[in-house]
């Protein structure tokens, strides 16, 4: 027991420290960070939970045991969401690229999204929780499907918090795919190239109706944003923790959020200047 908390912190610290991290570890000696009001808050927090493998095999565990704990994660800080009044979270949960991962990964990180459906669903419901899954669902493993259409289809007309989780998701393919849509809708005549905007474009994308992404937080340590919704992410700000995403809980999400409300957005403009006519 002590060995192993040792072998854990000895790692923890040897573990190279990226340049530049915007969130300190939480430790007992710093003050609890405080909830910005309401107005302070992002509308649509986007979240690469990084670490799960790492954090298993500091622990001397399999990555699935990673994930399984980050699973739990996950669940609390969709309740945070939710009880802080987060208009939208979209979680990057699965990318095209993680099929390339072991048999055994794959199938764990499998079965644990059947298991969270079946386990959360009626929560979620009952907290009014849409759901959308951002990806093709259709690549999915037919169980899974099932489960991913039938969790969209139950929670489709509620109206509260938009939770979106990327499945089988990549950025570059939604683009492509969304291009593809209008190139079919200007083929059949029913709209004119000319007509497409960045309104026509977003619309065709899997985030639809929604504001784009004001917040963006990867766990980790890790500073990419690794074909996450590329298009939606163009001005959001960027908060980066150093835990792994096991450790991420509401303290820590709740100081994102701070160091988010204090960041100074300006959208391309100058503060205090009079716009000049628009282009
Ligand atoms: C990244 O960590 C994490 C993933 C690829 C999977 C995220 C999945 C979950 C949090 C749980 C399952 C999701 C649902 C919706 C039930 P990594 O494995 O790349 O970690 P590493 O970089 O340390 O190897």
């Amino acid at each position: 027991m002590l060995f192993d908390k040792l072998t854990r912190l000895l790692g923890d610290a040897l573990r190279p420290k990226p340049e530049y991290i915007t969130v300190t570890p939480v430790t007992d000696s710093q003050p609890a960070p405080v909830l910005p009001p309401p107005e302070a808050l992002p509308r649509h927090v986007a979240i690469i939970m990084d670490g799960n493998g790492r954090w298993a095999t500091s622990r001397g565990l399999p990555r699935s045991a990673g994930h399984a704990a980050g699973t739990e994660a996950l669940r609390d800080i969709i309740r945070a969401s939710d009880d802080w009044g987060i208009g939208a979270l979209s979680l990057y949960a699965f990318s095209t690229e993680n099929w390339s991962r072991s048999k055994e990964e794959v199938a764990a990180l499998m079965g644990l999204l059947l298991k969270y459906f079946s386990s959360e669903i009626d929560e979620l419901d009952e907290k009014n929780v849409k759901i959308t899954i951002l990806g093709d669902v259709d690549g999915m493993p037919e169980p899974q499907r099932q489960a991913l259409l039938s969790a969209m289809e139950r929670t489709g007309d509620n109206t509260g918090l938009r939770l979106n989780i990327a499945l089988n998701y990549g950025g570059r393919a939604e683009l492509t795919r969304a291009a593809r849509l209008l190139a079919r809708a200007a083929k059949d005549g029913e709209i004119e190239p000319d007509d497409i905007d960045e309104d026509a474009f977003a619309a065709k994308l899997y985030t639809a109706g929604l504001p784009d992404v004001d917040l963006l937080i990867r766990t980790s340590g890790e500073m990419r944003t690794s074909n996450f919704l590329p298009w939606q992410l163009a001005y959001a700000e960027m908060v980066f923790d150093d835990c792994f995403w096991p450790d991420f809980d509401r303290t820590h999400y709740m100081k994102c959020l701070a160091i988010y409300a204090g960041r100074d957005r300006r959208f391309g403009g100058v503060k205090g200047q009079t716009p000049s006519t628009t282009a």
